[in-house]
């Protein structure tokens, strides 16, 4: 039996003619009607909490673009608020949270039973959301991966090395490891909910992977999503799974079947005619144009996007950017990705 939906093909191991296409963070700074938006929520967490606005821009990208999934409006963040920590952000820096670093601090957090009540709207954002969306538009569900939600609870905000949670790993691997553990069963409860809320397909993202080497890849970003994804397919054994392990380099080759995702997505830090052979043999593969095209455009934008077109065009594969789009992107480079990889070859 044929599904409809491309995005449900091409994660079903259908190798397509044209592939699908979404793009991480199409809901964003780069478009003036989103901007509009969230000045009406007030900020951007209000934003996230406010399902009809939260929808809303869901939406926002659909309408223009037409792309083929949308990624349901909320932020990796929230999962560690419902769990207790303080979050805010500061305009121009990035997030902010209250720190976990000691066993007392780890105790004081909510219980995975107690996080449902406060994260309700997101889930009244996917029931809206599946409402609204168009018959042939796919929903994604997401979430962070423990590592990386646990870097910023540990630190505190975004780092460019990921410092603090490596000095934790070394100084007190028993409240590290407790924090991942927290993590790692929330995650299966609020992607479960997720599901039964109506998303399609769910995504983990894992922002800061390729900081992990060796063994501590093996047990900080491997193992954990293995578990929340064998969790997640013993409740809902039709319901794909991307996991995007950023940066993780010669360790994608065999992420997909040691933790059972669906899918891999691809930074672009890996050409796509070595990740055809090294990691689309297992199956779908998404990714992976540089988002930088988005700003420059042009003929590079073009050609670069028809090389990965052709690069994967003999298996599975959902076309997207290598990370998300930045806000000082041109709507119209967007545009043209698009005409680009529906052209065809
Ligand atoms: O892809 C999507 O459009 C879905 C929505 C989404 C957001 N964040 C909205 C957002 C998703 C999937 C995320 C994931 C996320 N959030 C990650 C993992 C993916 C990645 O990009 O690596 C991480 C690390 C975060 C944490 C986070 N949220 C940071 C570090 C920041 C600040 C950086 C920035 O771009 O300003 C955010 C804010 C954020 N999350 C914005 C959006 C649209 C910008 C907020 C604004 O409107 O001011």
């Amino acid at each position: 039996m044929t599904k409809q939906k491309t995005i449900l093909r091409a994660l079903a191991g259908e190798t397509l003619p044209t592939p699908p296409i979404w793009m991480m963070r199409q809901a964003g700074r780069y478009l003036p009607e989103y901007r509009a938006t969230r000045a009406q929520a007030g900020d951007f967490l209000k934003l996230c909490y406010n399902p009809d606005l939260a929808a809303e821009v869901t939406l926002q990208p659909i309408r223009r673009y037409g792309f083929d999934a949308a990624i349901l409006f909320a932020d990796i963040l929230l999962l560690p608020q419902a769990l207790g920590a303080d979050l805010w952000f500061v305009t121009g820096e990035g997030p902010r949270l209250s720190t976990i670093t000691t066993p007392n601090e780890l105790a004081a957090l909510k219980g995975v039973d107690d996080i449902q009540e406060h994260l309700a709207p997101i889930y009244e954002t996917v029931r809206i959301l599946r409402q609204e969306l168009p018959d042939e538009t796919t929903l994604i569900g997401f979430a962070g991966a423990p590592w990386t939600v646990a870097t910023y609870m540990i630190a505190g905000r975004g780092t460019p090395d990921q410092g603090p949670a490596h000095a934790l790993m070394r100084a007190d691997v028993a409240t590290f490891e407790g924090l991942l553990n927290l993590i790692t069963k929330a995650t299966i409860e609020y992607l479960s909910a997720q599901i039964d809320a109506g998303a399609e397909v769910v995504k983990l993202f894992d922002s800061w992977a390729g900081s992990l080497k060796g063994d501590a890849f093996d047990k900080y970003a491997l193992a954990p999503a293995r578990e929340i994804i064998t969790a997640l397919k013993a409740r809902h054994p039709d319901t794909p799974i991307i996991a995007f392990p950023r940066e993780a380099g010669d360790r994608y080759v065999g992420f997909a079947k040691a933790t059972g995702a669906d899918c891999v997505a691809l930074d672009n830090s890996v050409s796509a005619t070595w990740a055809a052979k090294n990691v689309q043999v297992d199956g779908c593969v998404q990714g992976n144009l540089a988002s930088r095209h988005m700003v420059t455009g042009g003929q590079e934008l073009v050609d670069e996007t028809r090389a990965i077109v052709d690069a994967f065009a003999g298996g599975p594969h959902i076309f997207n950017l290598g990370h998300g789009i930045t806000p000082d992107a041109d709507p119209e480079n967007v545009a043209l990705m698009i005409e680009t990889v529906r052209a065809g070859g």
